[in-house]
C-alpha cells in the first residue's frame, strides 16, 4: 500500500507532536467544564482518537455521519447519515474534522447546532485546504495547511483505502487509473 504513496505530506511524528500541542490547548479552555466532542466520520476518526487522548478534563464523545463527497469532488450537498445520541441544547461543543475543504459540511453542522441551541461550537480540523474554500467558515484550530491536492491518510480516503495510513501523503496519479 505505501508504494502507491508519492509523497509524504505530513509524519507520523509530526501528527502526534501536533495532537499533544492541541490536546495542552483543549485541556486549558475546556478546564472545569464537560464538553461534547463530536467526531465527524468516518475521517475525523484517527484524529480525534489520537487527540482526545492529550485532553485533560472530563469530556463526552459523540459521533455525527455527514455525506457531501463523491470520489474526488463535493457533490455540493449535505446529508445527515447518522446523527448524535447526545442533546446538544446548552452544551459547549467542539467539533472535530480531518479536513476542511470547500467548508460546505462544516457550516451545515454549525449552522444545525446553532438551531439545535448549543452554548458554544468550536471547531478543530487536522487538515485546512484554504483554496478550496466556497463558504465563510473558518476552524478555531487547525492543524496543517495543505496545498490544492487530494491527500490521503489518518483518516482520509480515496474509494474507502488508505484511511489507515499514520501519515498524509499525495498518491501516485497512476492510482487513479491516471
Ligand atoms: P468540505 O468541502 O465540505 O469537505 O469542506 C469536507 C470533507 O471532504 C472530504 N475531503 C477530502 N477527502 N482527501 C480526502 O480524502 C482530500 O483531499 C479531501 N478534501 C476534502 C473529507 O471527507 C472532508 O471531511
Ligand atoms: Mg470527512
Amino acid at each position: 500500500m505505501h508504494s502507491e504513496i508519492k509523497e509524504i505530506l505530513i509524519s507520523e511524528e509530526e501528527i502526534q507532536a501536533k495532537c499533544k500541542e492541541i490536546g495542552a490547548q483543549l485541556t486549558e479552555e475546556y478546564e472545569g467544564k464537560f464538553p461534547l466532542a463530536i467526531g465527524v466520520l468516518k475521517g475525523a476518526m484517527p484524529f480525534m482518537g489520537d487527540l482526545l487522548k492529550r485532553v485533560e478534563t472530563h469530556l463526552e464523545m459523540d459521533f455525527m455521519d455527514v455525506s457531501s463527497y463523491e470520489g474526488m469532488r463535493s457533490s455540493g450537498e449535505v446529508k445527515i447519515e447518522k446523527d448524535l445520541n447526545t442533546q446538544v441544547e446548552g452544551r459547549d461543543l467542539l467539533i472535530i474534522e480531518d479536513i476542511i475543504d470547500s467548508g460546505l459540511t462544516l457550516s451545515y453542522l454549525v449552522d444545525l447546532f446553532k438551531y439545535r441551541k448549543a452554548k458554544s461550537i468550536k471547531i478543530v480540523t487536522l487538515l485546512d485546504k484554504p483554496t478550496g474554500r466556497t463558504s465563510h467558515i473558518k476552524a478555531d484550530i487547525i492543524g496543517f495547511e495543505v496545498p490544492d491536492e487530494f491527500v490521503v491518510g489518518y483518516g482520509l480516503d480515496y474509494d474507502e483505502k488508505y484511511r489507515n495510513l499514520p501519515y498524509i501523503g499525495v498518491l501516485k496519479p497512476e492510482v487513479y487509473g491516471g
